[in-house]
């Protein structure tokens, strides 16, 4: 049933975009849950997950987000994505992300954040709910630099 809805969320928005061998790879938890592991952890692009907490704890960060930001995910699980941000970030997009959190819905935006080492540089992200029925679970960020 959770896939179910996971399916009609994520492939149903419009036309439907798989085929049936598809669907059935994907209605399976553990069909599913391997096709999300492949993709994540093998993404160009940086994919962060946070926990539904208010702070917003890091409870996945994939290879790529390593790359983007040099901080290690075993290091940063727990902590939160303002780890990222420093005196050039932009409030007013924070504040933008903090309101589209706060009414449920997803964020698309830039803005100056960090690396490890200090360096700044222009985070283009996305962050998106993770909902099972209509409650939020977790929050999905999908980044890159720009
Ligand atoms: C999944 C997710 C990813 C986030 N990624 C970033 C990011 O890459 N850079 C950034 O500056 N803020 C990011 N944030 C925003 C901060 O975690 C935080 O929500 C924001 O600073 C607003 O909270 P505050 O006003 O208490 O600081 C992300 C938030 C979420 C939920």
């Amino acid at each position: 049933m959770i896939a179910q809805s996971l399916i009609g969320g994520i492939f149903f928005k419009g036309k439907p975009r798989m085929s049936v061998k598809f669907e059935k790879l994907v209605n399976g938890a553990v069909g599913g849950l391997a096709l999300l592991q492949v993709l994540a952890e093998n993404s160009f692009d940086s994919v962060l997950i946070t926990d539904d907490s208010p702070e917003g704890k890091i409870i996945y960060a994939n290879k790529s987000f390593k790359k983007l930001t040099g901080h290690n995910p075993s290091e940063i699980i727990g902590k939160t994505p303002r780890i990222l941000q420093g005196p050039g970030t932009d409030p007013e997009v924070i504040a933008r992300l903090s309101a589209a959190m706060k009414s449920g819905k997803k964020f698309e935006g830039k803005a100056i954040n960090y690396k490890k080492n200090g360096t700044p540089f222009i985070m283009y992200w996305r962050v998106l709910p993770i909902k099972i029925g209509k409650k939020i679970n977790a929050w999905l960020a999908i980044q890159r630099e720009q």
